[in-house]
């Protein structure tokens, strides 16, 4: 069967269910940026701590770090940034757009008919040039050149210049890592496909510092662990897949890098990029500063520039392929519902708790159950519309439980506890409930889209 998941209808459930919508709305939208809602924020919150505990709680090896997102220009003059992150760019004279020149087979004209750009009668396309994807601004009151900063492309470059001052204060030694989850922002020329690819956006990325000879091998460990990490989350293992960098696609810095890559409804995409950075930055760093940017053992008294593997995700495209993957329509009998079959780990809220019947105490007694579950996991209490309006609401924001009050709750201190996945309805007491959600929640979970 075709999934059921399009952009038009990802994009439609997040606007209707307050998950994500087009920033500064009500001037027209701002050349794609997003705002997220309640449940969006919800969702990308527990997309970011699963990414946390992964890298802190599970290993003992990586430290945290959130270093500023304006840096002193040089950090970009060292990495290569000012120099080389640009993308080739072409404009219509005809139609005044700008397109990214390597992209223009994927790309529209907005002219009639409609056509990729160049391919139109009248279209006039300038020679490409190389555009820069930093954002400048101005630091102080002044605005003249020496005051240039850039607001950050990458939440990495914060990592190598904070190197020195993470070694001296964690009492690590290589092999380990520093994280780090942040916004980062490029001025993309062709932006588009919802919050693929946005102006503004926030990585989730992890530089880990091993022996030089080790490196090799760590980085087949990373690309392993970054794609479990997400078939762990409940993505469809057969919707995800790791690419090895062609040579001629590889970046300045790295000697290897793989992508891991998920099945959007725009085709196989990069979720992730891992990537052997080789001694690249801490050498560019440590040329330019005139710091010393190495490790030296104590026991083998040697002194060496660490290579680093990095792992570099973002929470928002993340964040997207969880809707995509999770977006489902099942027919219950002749009816239609749109459900969002997430990870219970990463489903905005665990349980909604519904009375019944808006009377006969039966509002009072789930407002008890109601605050004896909030402390433990995010619930919602909802009483307006039918049980089964309620339900479909709970449905398509993901709620993996629901519990329901009725009368025979008031006689014998039982709920009905309902299965998001299988619609399973069974009667469970009250006292131990959350007790009972809990060891649900932390189950093993897999796709029923599977
Ligand atoms: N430090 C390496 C680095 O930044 P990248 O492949 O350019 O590598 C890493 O970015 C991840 O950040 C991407 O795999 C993607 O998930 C996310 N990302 C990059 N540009 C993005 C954009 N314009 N919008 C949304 N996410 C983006």
């Amino acid at each position: 069967m075709p999934d059921a998941a399009t952009m038009e209808k990802i994009v439609a459930l997040c606007k209707r269910r307050g998950f994500i919508f087009a920033s500064s709305e009500i001037y027209g939208g701002l050349g794609s940026t997003y705002d997220y809602g309640h449940y969006g924020v919800l969702l990308k919150t527990n997309v970011k701590n699963e990414w946390w505990r992964a890298m802190l709680q599970e290993r003992d090896d990586i430290v945290a770090l959130d270093s500023a997102i304006l840096q002193h220009p040089k950090t970009w003059e060292a990495s290569g940034h000012l120099a080389g992150f640009t993308d080739p760019m072409v404009d219509c004279r005809t139609c005044g757009q700008r397109f990214r020149a390597d992209h223009l087979g994927d790309l529209q004209c907005p002219q009639k008919p409609s056509k990729h750009p160049g391919e139109g009668p009248n279209c006039d396309l300038t020679e490409a040039r190389d555009f820069n994807l930093m954002f400048e601004t101005t630091m102080g009151p002044v605005k003249d050149s020496g005051a240039t900063v850039y607001l950050r492309p990458e939440t990495a470059q914060g990592i190598f210049v904070n190197f020195k001052n993470v070694l001296q204060f964690s009492r690590k030694k290589p092999p380990f890592g520093i994280a780090q989850v942040g916004k980062s922002f490029r001025n993309e020329i062709t932006p588009g496909n919802f919050v693929f690819r946005t102006r503004e956006f926030e990585q989730m990325e992890m530089e880990f510092f091993v022996p030089p000879d080790e490196a090799p091998r760590w980085y087949d460990f990373w690309k392993q662990a970054r794609h479990d990490w997400y078939v762990d989350l409940g993505l469809r293992a057969d919707h995800l897949r790791l690419r090895e960098h062609d040579p001629d696609e590889l970046s300045h810095y790295s000697s290897g890098t793989a992508d891991v890559e998920y099945l959007f409804p725009i085709g196989w995409s990069e979720l992730e990029g891992i990537a052997n950075r080789g001694d690249f930055d801490l050498t560019a760093h440590a040329e330019l500063s005139g710091e010393k940017l190495e490790y030296f053992d104590p026991q083998t008294k040697e002194r060496y520039v660490p290579h680093v593997i990095e792992p570099a995700a973002g929470a928002d495209r993340a964040t997207l392929a969880f809707l995509v993957d999770a977006y489902d329509e099942d027919d219950l009998g002749g009816e239609q519902r749109t459900v969002l079959k997430l990870h219970p780990r990463v489903a905005p809220v665990k349980v909604a708790v519904l009375p019944h019947l808006r009377k006969d105490g039966l509002p009072e007694r789930a407002q008890e159950v109601y605050a004896a579950l909030r402390g433990r996991m995010q619930s919602e209490y909802d009483e307006g519309g039918s049980i089964g309006k309620r339900y479909r609401r709970q449905d398509e924001i993901g709620t993996p439980y629901c519990v329901t009050i009725d009368h025979q709750s008031l006689e014998d201190a039982t709920v009905t506890l309902r299965d998001r996945d299988t619609l399973e309805q069974e009667r469970v007491a009250i006292d131990g409930l959350a007790d009972e959600l809990a060891a649900r929640l932390a189950r093993e979970w897999r796709s029923p889209k599977e």
